[in-house]
C-alpha cells in the first residue's frame, strides 16, 4: 500500500502549524510593525539552519472553550538551530495564538529547550512577544512560568541566556528576562512592567502610558532593566547575532577568535593627544577605547544607563574581551550606585563566561550626598568591588588619568586581583585630589599663614608633585609599567596571550554572598 496519504497529511499538518494562529492574525501583526516568530526567526539564525521541535504540540485544556481551539505549537516556536555556525536553542512567542499566552504545554515547551541547552552547553535566545499567563488555564499557568524561572537560575552562569521582548511582556513574566543574562527591547512595540497603567492608576493615582511606564527607552535609561534598544524587530536580531559573537557557548568554553584587525594607522598619535593638560577637563573615555580595540569597535552595553561608566565587548588582537571603563565625559566619571552595579553585573558576567576584563580608569572618587548615602551608595558600591575582587578571568587595568579614593581600589587594582595594571604618564594616584587633601592636611598651616591663598596654592603644587603622577604608584609595584598611551594596544594584546592559561580558584564555598 503507498505511504502517500501519510505524507500528504504530515504535509497540510506542517503547512496548518505554519500559520497556526491564522492569516488574518499574522496580517495584524505586521499591521504593528512587527514580525511573526517564525519570521524573526528566519532572521536571527543561520539560513536553513532551525530545526523544530514540538511543532504538534498542543494544549489538553477542556475549560472555556479551549476544547475545540487547540492550535499546533501551542502558540510558541520552539527549537534549535546556529548562528555564525555555532549552536543555540531559540524560543520565538506567536502572538497570533492566544496572544502568545502562556499555558502548560507552552511552558513545557519552552523548558525543554532550555534543559538541552543546558545539558549540551549552549546559548538560549528568548523571542518573547506574549500577553502572559494564559487566563483559560489559571493556576496551571502561573506553575508554568515558574517552572522557566527555576531552568533560568539553574541555567545562569552555565549557559548565556539573551532575551528580546518584542511585544507585550507584562505580570510575573518579566521575571524570566530578568533573571537572564541582556534583555533586548524593541522601540514603540515592546513594554514590561509587573502592573500596567490601569492597576498604577488605581493604586497610586498616577497616570502613566504603556510606553512611559515600561517602554524600551524608559528600561534602557531610567530602570536599567534593558541593556539594548533597537529600532526595529530586524535591528534587534541582528544585534543578537552581533552579541553571541563575542561570546562563548558555555561556562566552559571561550569565545570564539577572530582576525585581529587594528583601528587606524594614526590611532596612536590621537591617543597620545586625547588626555587634556588641565585635569578638570573632560575628554571621552569611547574615543580612547576605539583607538586602542580591533577595527576601533564597541559593542556598548547599557549605552543609555548610567553613562559615567561605560561597559561592552570588543576585541583586542581577535580576543573577546570586556571592557570597564569610567567616562569622565558623564559626571566627571565618578562612580555612583546605578553605574556600580551596572560595572558589577557586567564583570560577573565576563567572569562566569571566561572573557578576560579589560578596565580603563579615570576615576575621581564615589559621589557624595544624601541622596547616594541613604539609597545604599555603600552596598551598591560594594557590589563593583566584590564583583572584580571574586572575578578569576585575566584582568588588565590601564589608568589613563585619575585614580582616587576607594575608586582606586574599587577598580580593578592589583591589591584585588589586577594581574596587569599599567597607568600612563597623565595618571594621578592618590588618596584624594591636590584641593581637598590640601584643604584638610594643611588646613591649620594656611590658616595660620600671611597669605592664605598663596599659601594654599604653594601646598597645593608640592602635593601636586608628589602624588599627581604613576611613579609613587609605581614605586610601590601597585601599576605594573607606566606606558604610553600609543603602547597600550600592544601591551594589552601581550597581556592577554600571557594570561591565556590563567587559573586562580577562590576558596571552596557553597556560593559567595554578593551584596545585593
Ligand atoms: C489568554 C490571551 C491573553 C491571555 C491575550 N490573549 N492575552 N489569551 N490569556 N493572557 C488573546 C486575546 O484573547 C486575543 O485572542 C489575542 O490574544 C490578542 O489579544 P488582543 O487583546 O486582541 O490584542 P491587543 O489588543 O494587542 O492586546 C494585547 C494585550 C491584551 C495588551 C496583551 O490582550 C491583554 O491585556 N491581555 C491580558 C494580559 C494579562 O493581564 N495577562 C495576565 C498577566 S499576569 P483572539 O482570539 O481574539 O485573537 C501574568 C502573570 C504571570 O502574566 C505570572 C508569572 C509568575
Amino acid at each position: 500500500m503507498s505511504q502517500k496519504p501519510r505524507f500528504e497529511d504530515l504535509a497540510s499538518r506542517r503547512a496548518a502549524a505554519l500559520v497556526a494562529g491564522g492569516e488574518e492574525r499574522i496580517a495584524r501583526q505586521h499591521k504593528k510593525g512587527k514580525l511573526t516568530a517564525r519570521e524573526r526567526l528566519d532572521i536571527l539564525l543561520d539560513e536553513g539552519s532551525f530545526q523544530e521541535l514540538g511543532m504538534f504540540v498542543r494544549h489538553q485544556v477542556k475549560d472555556f472553550g479551549l476544547a475545540d481551539n487547540r492550535p499546533p505549537g501551542d502558540g510558541v516556536v520552539t527549537g534549535y538551530g546556529t548562528i555564525d555556525g555555532r549552536l543555540v536553542y531559540v524560543f520565538s512567542q506567536d502572538f497570533s495564538v492566544f496572544g502568545g499566552s502562556l499555558g502548560m504545554a507552552h511552558a513545557t515547551k519552552i523548558t525543554k529547550i532550555m534543559q538541552l541547552a543546558l545539558d549540551n552547553g549552549a546559548p538560549v535566545i528568548g523571542l518573547n512577544d506574549s500577553g502572559g499567563a494564559r487566563i483559560q488555564e489559571g493556576v496551571v499557568s502561573l506553575g508554568g512560568y515558574a517552572d522557566i524561572f527555576l531552568q533560568n537560575t539553574r541555567a545562569s552562569g552555565v549557559v548565556p541566556q539573551i532575551s528580546a521582548i518584542m511585544g507585550p511582556c507584562a505580570g510575573g513574566a518579566v521575571y524570566s528576562p530578568a533573571i537572564t543574562d541582556f534583555t533586548f527591547m524593541v522601540s514603540g512595540t515592546s513594554y514590561m512592567f509587573v502592573t500596567g497603567p490601569n492597576v498604577v492608576k488605581t493604586v497610586t493615582q498616577e497616570e502613566v502610558s504603556s510606553e512611559d511606564l515600561g517602554g524600551a527607552d524608559t528600561h534602557a535609561s531610567k530602570s536599567g532593566v534593558s541593556h539594548f534598544t533597537c529600532a526595529s524587530d530586524a535591528d534587534c536580531l541582528l544585534r543578537i547575532r552581533e552579541l553571541i559573537s563575542y561570546i562563548p557557548q558555555n561556562c566552559e568554553s571561550k569565545a570564539p577568535d577572530q582576525a585581529s584587525v587594528a583601528p587606524d594607522r594614526a590611532a596612536g598619535e590621537r591617543l597620545d593627544a586625547l588626555v587634556p593638560d588641565n585635569p578638570n577637563k573632560p575628554y571621552d573615555m569611547h574615543e580612547a577605547i576605539k583607538l586602542i580595540v580591533d577595527e576601533g569597535k564597541l559593542f556598548e552595553v547599557h549605552a543609555d544607563y548610567a553613562a559615567n561608566i561605560i561597559v561592552g565587548f570588543a576585541r583586542l588582537g581577535g580576543k573577546s574581551v570586556g571592557i570597564v571603563a569610567n567616562q569622565p565625559a558623564v559626571l566627571a566619571g565618578v562612580l555612583d550606585i546605578d553605574s556600580s552595579v551596572k560595572g558589577a553585573r557586567f564583570v560577573r558576567f565576563c567572569d562566569a563566561f571566561n572573557i578576560p576584563l579589560v578596565v580603563f580608569e579615570d576615576v575621581p572618587g564615589f559621589l557624595p550626598g544624601t541622596e547616594q548615602e541613604w539609597r545604599g551608595i555603600i552596598r551598591n558600591g560594594a557590589k563593583l568591588l566584590y564583583a572584580f575582587s571574586e572575578a578569576t578571568v585575566p584582568k588588565m587595568t590601564v589608568i589613563t588619568r585619575k585614580a582616587y579614593g576607594g575608586a582606586y581600589d574599587v577598580m580593578n587594582s592589583k591589591h584585588i586581583g589586577g594581574d596587569l595594571n599599567f597607568a600612563w604618564p597623565t595618571a594621578e594616584i592618590a588618596v584624594m585630589g591636590p584641593k581637598g587633601a590640601v584643604e584638610i592636611i594643611y588646613k591649620k598651616q594656611i590658616a595660620d599663614a600671611e597669605d592664605p591663598a598663596a599659601a594654599e596654592e604653594g601646598f597645593t603644587e608640592a602635593y601636586r608633585e608628589r602624588f599627581a603622577n604613576p611613579y609613587v604608584a609605581a614605586e610601590y609595584g601597585y601599576v605594573d609599567d607606566v606606558i604610553l598611551p600609543s603602547e597600550t594596544r600592544d601591551r594589552l594584546i601581550a597581556g592577554l596571550a600571557m594570561l591565556e592559561n590563567k587559573v586562580v580558584n577562590n576558596p571552596r564555598r557553597k556560593h559567595g554572598n554578593i551584596p545585593l
